[in-house]
């Protein structure tokens, strides 16, 4: 077993704990999705929490329950509903993906979103934190989920090295859980993470950056999904000319759009000969 600079002993667990619950007890932050343990919701919530701050995330989370309060109303809902309802989150094909998941969880799972991890996993957009941290919100599962913040802190506080493994990590975040208090604890890491020990105090670089966005491939996607939102659709040549300046190929990116099952291409009724775009399903 490698020693770390500073040891995992039950000791500096003990503290580490207390000290992070200390802060937490009087500086909690409030958000709507601490006030449920219903896993749909939670769900949502962790899915728009990707990428996402959590104050841009709270207005967006609460008109998309109210909308689609479970997994069956998402399910029966076309997608262009859904990608209206995400408008402004960013990363489309987050919609895309959750609104994937609910037609497999109602197909498979009878409308409940399921609690294990492992079976989490197999769904669209879920990987290995998303599918720790729906089950420790919703049911207080007893594991660890390490975001961008929960890294930084355990990489701060037990002086590990920044290119430790990811299963590496994965053990000794586990370890320092409290038993019983996975909800609670990782709530706090993330208060602590985002109000104390930011990236700035700690010289700590996320894994991934965001890349800058304004005229990137990933902001003319984004551009052409909103405008067949508003406009529900387009043709082809429309979408060349307005979007004449795009450095990148416009085939492909639109190509791209329509592999991944946000858009489709369509024969026009009035044009023959001139295909137009629309939203997958509208
Ligand atoms: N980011 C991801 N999950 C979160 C949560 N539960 N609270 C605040 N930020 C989060």
């Amino acid at each position: 077993m490698q020693h770390y600079p500073k040891a995992l002993t039950e000791e500096a667990i003990e503290l580490f704990r207390k000290k992070i619950f200390d802060f937490f007890r009087l500086n909690r932050r409030s958000f709507p999705w601490r006030e449920t343990t219903d896993r749909y919701a939670i769900m949502i919530s962790e899915i728009m929490l990707q990428q996402t701050q959590a104050e841009r995330v709270v207005p967006r989370y609460q008109a998309w329950l109210k909308k689609f309060p479970d997994v069956a109303t998402l399910a029966s809902a076309p997608l262009q509903e859904a990608l209206i309802l995400w408008s402004g989150l960013g990363y489309n094909s987050r919609a895309l993906r959750l609104h994937r998941c609910s037609a497999i969880i109602m197909d498979l799972f009878g409308g409940t979103v399921p609690s294990s991890p492992e079976i989490l996993k197999t769904l669209p957009g879920i990987g290995e934190y998303t599918s720790r941290s729906i089950p420790i919100f919703a049911d207080n599962l007893n594991t660890a989920a390490i975001d961008t913040n929960i890294r930084r802190i355990l990489i701060h506080e037990f002086s590990l090295p920044e290119t430790l493994s990811a299963s590496a990590l994965q053990h000794i975040a586990e370890k320092v859980v409290p038993p019983a208090e996975s909800r609670d604890w990782h709530n706090a890491l993330m208060d602590y993470g985002s109000l104390i020990l930011t990236s700035k105090k700690t010289g700590i670089r996320p894994l991934t950056r965001q890349s800058k966005f304004q005229g990137s491939k990933r902001w003319y996607r984004g551009k052409i999904i909103k405008e067949l939102i508003n406009t529900e659709s387009m043709f082809l040549e429309e979408i060349s000319e307005k979007y004449a300046d795009c450095p990148w190929n416009l085939d492909e990116i639109i190509n791209g759009l329509i592999a991944e099952g946000l858009v489709e291409r369509k024969e026009s009724a009035s044009h023959s000969a001139l295909p137009i775009l629309i939203i997958k399903g509208s």
